[in-house]
């Protein structure tokens, strides 16, 4: 079979996936394809899928279902399912869509190149089987010129009972520093002026790293553990690079030497994302999720002690398997008490292989509806009121793109990861750090002037 021209990736899910699915793309780059924008004229099309809730995964069956039935038309129409889904579903894929050439996992995202030379030669090939994953030697083909994602931790050791991530994702392997500096200069001679690094649970980076692996790096005082915090200050002074973000953070291993070294490096940015899930400590305790509503506030107040102006978002499930009334009223409570900037809000579902799925204290649909309903009612008054803070004030907001609906307007984030609009000319601005004064509020954004210019 011939190599195809070109190909279509979709990408479902998290950054994580979206991270994958660039460097996906960047092997296929790499292997001479080109990019379109629209899946009905590629010769390959990639979907990178997400299976955390079910309407996620069924999302992933329809638009497989599209594209198997132009591969009858088209029978040289290269199928790769990759990510969440493939893995969950392995072999089992093949026989619900016969038409797919490729299934793998997000472990062997790296290694597109070698799964689709063994399509070509004709077979129809799963790679779904745990594996160390390799360091990255193609170039991703990143969305954005301004901002990247750079993974410092694949996997995740928890063992969350409503979670499917841990057997889809893996055990935790952390890249080692020096690899992943490595990543943060070149981009930063590329131009790239933030970096947000990536893991399912950021701060229990380095757990799993061998003694060889930071033995040249002189940051943690020659300690025998190497954390996120080492990390931090080990890549903060990468040249070019004047934001970093990290993403997510459990309240687990979210310390207050990693709060207090966040405050220190002035290229960190004062938000922080960290997931509570529910509000109530049995459901914490049903959860297994390793903490208390007392625990979580803590970690609140130490973030807000260091850094009073922090923004602060997080995930939050409402309906979990026998949620009260009352216990869905201690996730409002912690919601609002918190003040959250954003949060992320789910109707618990039920996941393949995870342990609450299976208990009997499920609610109906019509219960987790209708709190979810409120839950976000709740979410977009505190981010309403917590917008307010900015009114009247000047804000560093890094440009990144043109606002799609407002061609005279340029859109960027602030340092609290706001999204701002202003007037100006994308072209002049593009990857600059503005001040802007903020003269506009809204819950999740804000519109502003700027003031002048800043080269960096
Ligand atoms: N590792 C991160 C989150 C990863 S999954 C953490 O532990 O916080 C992203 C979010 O999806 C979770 O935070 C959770 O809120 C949501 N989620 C995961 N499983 C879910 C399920 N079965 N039903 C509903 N939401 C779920
Ligand atoms: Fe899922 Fe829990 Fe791991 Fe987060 S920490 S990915 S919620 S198992
Ligand atoms: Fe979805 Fe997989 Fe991310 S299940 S949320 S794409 S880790």
């Amino acid at each position: 079979m011939a190599v195809p021209r070109n190909y279509h990736v979709v990408t479902f899910g998290c950054q994580m996936n979206k991270a994958d699915s660039e460097r996906m793309a960047g092997v296929l780059d790499n292997m001479g394809m080109t990019s379109v924008d629209d899946p009905n004229q590629a010769d390959l099309v990639l979907y990178n899928t997400c299976t955390i809730r079910d309407n996620a995964e069924q999302k992933v069956y329809s638009y497989l279902g599209r594209q198997a039935k132009r591969k009858q038309h088209k029978p040289d129409l290269t199928l790769v399912i990759a990510g969440c889904v493939a893995q969950q579903e392995g072999e089992k894929l093949l026989r619900r869509v016969p038409e797919l050439d490729l299934v793998m996992g997000p472990q062997h995202a790296n290694r597109l190149g070698d799964l689709l030379e063994q399509v070509f030669d004709g077979n129809q090939v799963v790679a779904t089987e745990p594996v160390h994953i390799m360091e990255d030697i193609t170039k991703p083909r990143r969305d954005s010129k301004v901002t990247a994602w750079v993974n410092v931790i694949y996997g995740c050791n928890e063992k969350c009972s409503y979670c499917v991530v841990p057997s889809v994702r893996g055990l935790e392997q952390s890249r080692y520093p020096a690899d992943i500096r490595r990543e943060m200069e070149e981009l930063g001679r590329q131009g790239y002026k933030e970096i947000t690094l990536l893991g399912q649970n950021i701060d229990a980076y380095g757990r799993d790293l061998p003694e060889v692996a930071f033995k040249n790096d002189d940051v943690n005082g020659g300690d025998k553990k190497y954390d996120f915090t080492d990390l931090l200050n080990y890549v903060h002074d990468v040249e070019g690079v004047e934001r970093i973000r990290f993403a997510t953070s459990h309240p687990r291993y979210f310390t207050e030497r990693l709060i207090k070294t966040c405050a220190e490096l002035p290229k960190v940015c004062k938000h922080f994302h960290v997931p509570f899930q529910s509000g109530d400590n049995e459901l914490l305790k049903d959860m297994r999720r390793g903490y208390t509503r007392e625990q979580y506030f803590h970690i609140i107040d130490t973030i807000r002690r260091y850094m009073p102006d922090a923004a602060i978002s997080a995930d939050a499930i409402v309906g979990f398997p026998g949620e009260t009334e009352e216990q869905f009223l201690q996730t409002m409570d912690v919601t609002e008490r918190v003040g959250f900037d954003m949060l992320n809000t789910a109707a618990y579902s039920p996941r393949p292989g995870t342990p609450a799925a299976v208990w009997e204290n499920q609610l109906d649909e019509e219960t987790k509806g209708d709190r979810l309903q409120r839950l976000n009612h709740l979410v977009s008054q505190c981010a309403a009121e917590r917008s307010q803070r900015y009114a009247g004030r000047i804000e560093s907001v890094l440009v990144e793109d043109q606002n799609p609906k407002d061609p005279n307007q340029v859109m960027g984030r602030t340092d609290g990861n706001r999204l701002t609009f202003f007037e100006g000319d994308i072209n002049e601005l593009k990857g600059k750090i503005v001040p802007v004064e903020i003269t506009e509020i809204r819950p999740f954004s804000l519109t502003g002037k700027a003031l002048a210019a800043v080269t960096v």
